[in-house]
């Protein structure tokens, strides 16, 4: 992705590898600051995705898999550096995904740096081809809303759900983009926001609770957004707020997609009741930022994901094509 430090317009991605170090854009820190998190060992890897330095399905994948690249480089113990980066998040599949090929990989002799490497080109290829896809069902002048950050951020490059709007936007369509702020972490206003800043496209950031009034007025086209983990009848499970998104869209009658590469789809699992959900700490909710918001006494909840029946889901946009979420199993071959 495109940014511009200071005066500076760099090209880089959100999370790559080098002299042995995984080194990761600080997801926690912007739009405030642009500082760079260096994970010298599989500990500071696995702090990074738990404490969200990085976050976002595919690129908690990518990180995991240079952490097991690291472990492997510092002759650790393979096993236990997988169940380190293992038990992190629990919701997002691409971790799960990632972790399970490098550890094959590695015990089949293969090279783990080239090994990890190939797999965030391929996991960002993937991306590219669903902003391919997903491009052509944006028309002229469309209002596009999507919650939390699905972004280049949250991949390494491109995005998900962002990939359509960033290929439609560098073909020279007119498009603008509502950006739900996604509290408790602010993943729209902070990320998704200074995502399309960077590449220019014009956008809004709206509260949580203002997505249905603007749905109702007629003035969102389309909804698309992420996935951290897809089930077998097409069931998603995505940033908390998507199941409340997807049914006003449907009431209101607007398409509502997905965008997923190959990683976040388990089709072990039947359907979305069987995805774990990670329940994040209480202060996330009490606290906005480093202020607190509620009465000392209060207590809080704070479910990180929710499941949108695949029912409200118009279509899924992967690498392979746009296909209806009880397809998806069905048209998804792994590979
Ligand atoms: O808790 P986060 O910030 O990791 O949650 C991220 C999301 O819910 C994204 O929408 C999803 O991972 C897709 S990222 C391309």
């Amino acid at each position: 992705m495109k940014i511009n430090v200071g005066n500076e317009a760099k090209e880089m991605r959100a999370v790559w590898f080098e002299d042995g170090v995984v080194k990761l854009i600080d997801q926690r820190k912007l739009p405030v600051k642009f500082e760079i998190f260096e994970a010298k060992s599989t500990e500071d890897v696995a702090y990074a995705i738990k404490e969200m330095v990085v976050r976002g399905a595919p690129a908690i994948g990518i990180t995991a898999a240079y952490g097991m690249a690291q472990a492997t480089l510092q002759k650790r113990n393979v096993e236990e550096a997988f169940q380190m980066l293992k038990n992190t998040r629990p919701t997002a599949h691409d971790l799960f995904f990632a972790l399970k090929l490098m550890k094959e990989k590695i015990e089949n002799g293969e090279d783990a740096i080239s090994a990890a490497e190939n797999y965030a080109n391929d996991i960002i290829g993937r991306c590219e081809k669903i902003g391919e896809y997903g491009e052509k069902l944006i028309l002229e002048g469309y209002r596009i809303l999507t919650h939390c950050n699905a972004g280049a951020l949250a991949v390494g490059d491109w995005g998900t759900a962002t990939a359509p709007i960033r290929k439609a936007h560098r073909n020279g369509k007119k498009i603008f983009v509502w950006v739900d702020e996604t509290r408790p972490r602010l993943q729209g206003a902070r990320l998704t926001a200074w995502e399309m800043v960077q590449e220019g496209i014009e956008h809004a950031v709206i509260a949580d609770n203002a997505a249905g009034y603007f749905m109702r007025k007629g003035e969102v086209d389309m909804v698309i957004v992420g996935a951290d983990r897809i089930t077998k009848n097409g069931d998603v499970a995505n940033k908390i707020g998507t199941y409340e998104k997807a049914v006003v869209a449907h009431e209101n009658g607007i398409p509502f997609y997905v965008a997923a590469p190959i990683s976040t789809f388990d089709f072990s699992l039947e359907n979305g009741d069987e995805i774990p959900i990670e329940e994040r700490r209480e202060e996330e909710v009490l606290y906005c930022r480093e202020c607190r918001i509620a009465p000392q006494e209060s207590r809080a909840r704070n479910p990180a994901f929710d499941v949108t029946p695949a029912k409200y889901i118009t279509g899924i946009i992967t690498e392979k094509g746009v296909f209806k979420p009880e397809e998806v199993h069905r048209l998804m071959g792994v590979d």
